[in-house]
């Protein structure tokens, strides 16, 4: 970061993905989860990730962590991450993750380290049979020299980052031992160890009550603030996104269909896909009622994942489906103006 870290500067990218394909070949077809997938974030930039679904948002993360589960992999494309070493502005080197195989050196010193992930489902995250102490020091020793007193020190640190409450006794409990709320903290102190420049948040909230969930947002975004790391946060919700990301990428099936700052997105959403998310966004009360009311506003379903449409993957459910266009090729992603892209066959105006 700059010594004028208030100057409006374009920012440094920090992450970005070209056109990446990750497939799955099974018997009964090539699920393709993600593809050709176009994303940059910048350093210290909160992007969120939202779509219903299926769309290939975790699919997408998974890639960049490079643990896709098999038969998946990567079939093309690129994952550049810009290494940034001691902390110094300007000591930046790229290095595409694609390139390399899934438990190599590099990806292992990133992973974990570099970037770090928070995962769907919290539970998967722990060991139940470890204390939370013993997992968070395990992850800093991976990626820092440093005994295992220090790695204590620092793991009780971080767990003091998370608002953990006594953390130098909670360090030593189990899992089972701390609600859902306490035990999501302690993920996310597993992640923030060793201080990554990239979180990847996959709706980490979805397993947690209404009020818990407002309590790990705003830690998220108080950790933000005072580190400066960038965050890719995934989500169905766009309530959530508003709350979170500066910038916002729309999936469907596999690929983005609109970009843009927030606000674009909200009072300027282009795509019809990204209109019917805006609708479909729960009401509080709803939300009170049951939080995990799935988006449903859109007519008609995500196509089967085997299914490959001609022309815009979205045309059999879009309002203003256009018979011999939308059906026949597919939409580029366009650029509107400076920072606002879109898929879709309504913007191009070669059509
Ligand atoms: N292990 C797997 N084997 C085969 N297909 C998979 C596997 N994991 C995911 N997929 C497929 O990849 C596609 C994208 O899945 P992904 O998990 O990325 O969706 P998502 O957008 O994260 O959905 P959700 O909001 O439900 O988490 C889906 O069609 C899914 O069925
Ligand atoms: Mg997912």
């Amino acid at each position: 970061m700059a010594s004028d870290e208030n100057a409006a500067e374009p920012r440094e990218t920090l992450l970005e993905i070209r056109n990446l394909k990750t497939h799955f070949a099974l018997d009964e077809g090539t699920v393709r989860a993600v593809d050709g997938v176009d994303l940059e974030i910048g350093r210290g930039q909160v992007v969120g990730v939202v779509g219903e679904s299926g769309c290939g948002k975790s699919m997408t993360a998974m890639s960049v962590m490079r643990l896709i589960p098999p038969p998946g992999r990567i079939v093309e494309g690129a994952i550049r991450f810009h290494r940034q070493f001691n902390g110094r502005a300007g000591a930046a080197d790229i290095i595409d993750l694609a390139q390399f195989e899934p438990n190599s050196r590099p990806v292992r010193d990133i992973r974990g380290n570099q970037i770090s992930m928070v995962f769907q489902e919290p539970m998967t995250a722990l060991s139940p049979v470890r204390t939370v102490g013993k997992q968070i020091t395990e992850a800093i020793r991976l990626h820092q020299n440093v005994s295992k007193a220090e790695a204590r020190d620092i793991a009780i640190e971080t767990l003091a980052r998370v608002k953990m409450p006594n953390p130098a006794q909670r360090i030593d409990d189990y899992p089972f031992q701390l609600s859902g709320g306490m035990r999501q903290r302690a993920v996310i102190a597993m992640a923030l160890a060793c201080r990554p420049q990239l979180l990847i948040a996959d709706e980490p909230t979805t397993a947690l009550d209404v009020t818990t969930e407002a309590q790990i947002l705003d830690l998220l975004r108080a950790l933000q603030a005072e580190s400066g790391m960038a965050i890719l946060y995934i989500t169905h919700n766009l309530g959530v996104v508003a709350e979170m990301a500066e910038e916002v990428v729309v999936m469907y099936l596999g690929k983005v269909v609109e970009r843009s700052d927030v606000d674009s997105i909200f009072y300027d959403p282009k795509h019809p896909y990204t209109r019917g998310l805006l609708n479909s966004i729960p009401r509080l009360e709803t939300v009170v009622q049951d939080k995990k009311e799935k988006l449903n506003a859109i007519e008609g379903m995500v196509p089967g994942p085997y299914q490959r449409l001609r022309g815009c993957a979205f045309h059999p459910r879009c309002p203003d489906f256009m018979p011999g266009i939308c059906d026949q090729t597919e939409p580029e992603l366009i650029q509107l103006e400076p920072g606002h892209s879109v898929r879709c066959h309504l913007f191009n105006g070669s059509d």
